[in-house]
């Protein structure tokens, strides 16, 4: 069987690419297995998308690849996470800060998290814009930093940037807090940017507006996005390649079109049949029965099993391999959908 990263393949340089990585907790409960066997491939100027219900584990491996997760839990038991050839999982304290924001920006799933409330705004976005100047030479005087940061927080849709600029933490609502989190990772002009839920807390015009505003640095800036969403239509509006996880492993991966028009996994089918459309009752949409197994003890063989309608005594013994099929498609399933 061929083992096939999700992601560019050979079509474009492969900027991210995360390797058979398996990662476990220890919590006080027990040790929880939140990442099996993963693996995906992030090219340039590409944008690929990462959907699944929450708690399957999209946060974990967004945070894993910067060495976010506490170091006394996180075990890596198996696998690599390279940047541009280089393992990160081995990569010094050091290095890891050089990397994270100039090369790699995060926009974390919650924004307080990241800020805090003894900064304003706008510090974090001239420490940002600073820092790249520092990197790349293209230092300019605090008032055109300051003039570009404004600039950015208006094309995000704040209507008083200045305001905002000067703001504290505590002053901006949850929007605008993501909204300033997202201006901080992109000031940084990285190469790829990880956005986790970037747009969740956010009503639909914003979100339509800060989905355009990445694509356009995509297109203009040579950068690539790992776009992480529970909402199967932001990935489906923003990216060419999309990547199922569930349960901590990945389930299904193939382009767009091929994943919405003819999906194989069932868990895939479910998610595409929750998506409510305009116009349909409400009725007709179905979703998935059931929850997510516990990760302190997954089911032994395919860990959508427990909830799958097709399922067989082997789905419940033997976990099915992640196997590649023409187009580039992958799918972790003994009794997947016809699609080929
Ligand atoms: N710091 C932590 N300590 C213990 N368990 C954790 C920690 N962080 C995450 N987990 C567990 O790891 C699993 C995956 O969590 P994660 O936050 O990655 O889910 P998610 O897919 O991002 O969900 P959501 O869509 O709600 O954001 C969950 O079972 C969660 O309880
Ligand atoms: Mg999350």
């Amino acid at each position: 069987m061929r083992h096939v990263s999700a992601g560019s393949g050979n079509r474009t340089e492969t900027m991210l690419s995360v390797s058979d990585l398996s990662l476990e907790l220890a919590t006080y409960d027990g040790t929880v297995q939140v990442l099996d066997n993963i693996n995906l491939a992030v090219g340039r100027r590409e944008t690929i998308g990462v959907v699944g219900e929450t708690g399957c584990g999209k946060s974990v491996l967004a945070k894993s690849v910067l060495d976010l997760l506490p170091r006394a839990i996180a075990r890596y038991r198996r696998g690599s996470i390279r940047w541009k050839g280089e393992n990160l999982l081995s990569a010094t304290r050091k290095r890891l800060r050089q990397v994270r924001g100039t090369e790699i920006g995060m926009v974390f799933q919650d924004p307080m998290t990241f800020f805090d409330p003894l900064y304003t705004a706008g510090s974090y976005m001239m420490e940002a814009i600073g820092h790249r100047e520092r990197v790349k030479g293209d230092g300019g005087s605090r008032a055109r930093r300051k003039a570009e940061a404004i600039d950015l927080l208006g094309r995000l849709g704040l209507t008083e940037p200045d305001r905002v600029f000067d703001s504290y933490p505590h002053q901006l609502s949850g929007g605008m807090r993501q909204r300033v989190l997202i201006a901080a990772a992109i000031a940084g002009s990285p190469e790829l940017i990880i956005a986790d839920e970037p747009t969740t807390a956010l009503d639909v015009t914003v979100q339509a507006q800060i989905l355009h505003l990445l694509k356009e640095i995509v297109e203009t800036r040579d950068t690539s996005i790992l776009l992480i969403s529970h909402d199967l239509g932001v990935i489906a509006s923003m990216c060419e390649r999309i990547v199922v996880m569930y349960a901590g492993t990945i389930v299904e991966t193939g382009t767009k079109r091929q994943l919405l028009s003819r999906p194989a996994h069932p868990y895939t089918i479910g998610l595409i049949s929750a998506v409510p459309r305009l116009g349909y009752p409400q009725k007709q949409v179905k979703g998935i029965a059931g929850h997510i197994p516990n990760l302190l003890n997954p089911p032994p063989g395919c860990r959508f099993a427990p909830r799958c309608h097709k399922a067989t005594a082997l789905c419940r013994k033997v976990k099915p391999e992640l196997a590649t099929f023409s187009g580039g498609r992958q799918v972790a399933c003994h009794h997947p959908e016809p699609f080929e």
